[in-house]
């Protein structure tokens, strides 16, 4: 009945009818309409994929950028002691961290050229005696305790990746719900780690931790356990 009915409308219509069934009829003598819904069903994971993979991480992250841009690759060739003129660990064993303006005074105390970053660094920091506020990309939740001093057998690049030799910091990606560093949480949203400086969280440490037999001991004795890592 119902298609008596809207042949009746169509019909109405007058010219439409001969255009729309040209169209229509050489798909029923086939497969029918299998193709077609196994063509939706590719559509609809294709755009799932690409909303759960691509938009929502975008979506989970804000990108800031560094207060000024620096370059690692270029100041490793001027500095005498390399990383550790900037890097360095203080009498008492505790890590300097992200530099001071300290350890850059006494080379742009005035204009060493002409690049706007420097030109910027020197009248927005060094005149005013401002420290730099830096974005940390591997600070971890306040909660957990990290020390370099337990680490200083490692290479940098084990944790960090190739920073140190880049000629541009990178963008800093803070997760909108937890205000975390990616770094912590990692490139990829399903987990996979190509490098060990991927991701850093609680189980990367302790993945590592395992491999090396950190702790052991301590967790026996009461000491360690949780509060090795956490405060
Ligand atoms: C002239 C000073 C200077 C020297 C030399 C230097 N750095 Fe840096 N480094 C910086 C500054 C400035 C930053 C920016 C601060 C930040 O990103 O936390 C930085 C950041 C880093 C970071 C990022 C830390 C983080 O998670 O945000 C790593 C890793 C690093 N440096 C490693 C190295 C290594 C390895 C070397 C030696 C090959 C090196 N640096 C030499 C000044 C220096
Ligand atoms: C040993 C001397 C020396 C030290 C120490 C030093 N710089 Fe430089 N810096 C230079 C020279 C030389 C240039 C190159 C200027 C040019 O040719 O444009 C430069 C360039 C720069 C530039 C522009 C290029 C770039 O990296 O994007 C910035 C920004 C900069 N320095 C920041 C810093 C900061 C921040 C520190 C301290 C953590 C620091 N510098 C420590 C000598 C030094
Ligand atoms: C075992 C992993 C590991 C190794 C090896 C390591 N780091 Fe780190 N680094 C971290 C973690 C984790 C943090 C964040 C610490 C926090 O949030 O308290 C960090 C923080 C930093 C920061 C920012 C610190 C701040 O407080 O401002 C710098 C700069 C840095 N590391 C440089 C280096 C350099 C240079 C080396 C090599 C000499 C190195 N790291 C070796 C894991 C590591
Ligand atoms: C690449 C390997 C590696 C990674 C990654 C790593 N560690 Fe370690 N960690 C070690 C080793 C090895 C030691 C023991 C060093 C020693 O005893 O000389 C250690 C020691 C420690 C200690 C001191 C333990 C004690 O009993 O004195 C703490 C705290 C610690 N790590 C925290 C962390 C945290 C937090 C992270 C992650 C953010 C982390 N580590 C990631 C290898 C690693
Ligand atoms: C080897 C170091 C290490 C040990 C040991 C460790 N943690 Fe963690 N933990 C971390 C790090 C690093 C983070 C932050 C990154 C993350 O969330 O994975 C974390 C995060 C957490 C968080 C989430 C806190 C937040 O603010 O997001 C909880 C809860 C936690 N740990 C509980 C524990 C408990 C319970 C134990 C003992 C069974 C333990 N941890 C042992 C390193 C450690």
């Amino acid at each position: 009945m119902g298609t008596v009915d809207e042949r009746g409308q169509e019909g109405a219509r007058g010219e439409v009818i001969e255009t729309s069934a040209t169209e229509i009829e050489p798909l029923e003598p086939g497969d029918g309409v299998g193709g077609p819904i196994v063509l939706f069903f590719i559509l609809g994971l294709v755009a799932s994929l690409i909303l759960g993979w691509v938009v929502f991480p975008k979506l989970l992250y804000s990108q800031k950028k560094q207060p000024i841009d620096f370059n690692h690759a270029l100041h490793n060739g001027l500095v005498d002691e390399g990383c550790e003129s900037c890097h360095f660990f203080r009498e008492d064993g505790s890590f300097s961290g992200a530099p001071k303006l300290a350890q850059c005074i006494d080379c742009h105390e005035e204009l060493q050229g002409e690049d706007p970053e420097e030109k910027k660094f020197v009248e927005e920091y060094v005149v005013p005696e401002r420290e730099v506020p830096w974005l940390v990309y591997s600070r971890q939740p306040d909660c957990v305790f990290f020390s370099h001093a337990a680490h200083v057998k490692m290479d940098c690049v084990t944790c960090h990746g190739p920073i140190g030799e880049s000629d541009h910091l990178k963008i800093y990606e803070e997760n909108r719900i937890t205000g975390y560093s990616r770094d912590i949480w990692g490139k990829n949203i399903a987990g996979f780690k190509k490098n060990s400086w991927d991701r850093m969280k609680m189980d990367d440490c302790s993945e590592c931790h395992r491999q090396n037999n950190v702790n052991q001991a301590s967790v026996q004795t009461h000491r360690g356990g949780c509060f090795v890592c956490h405060k």
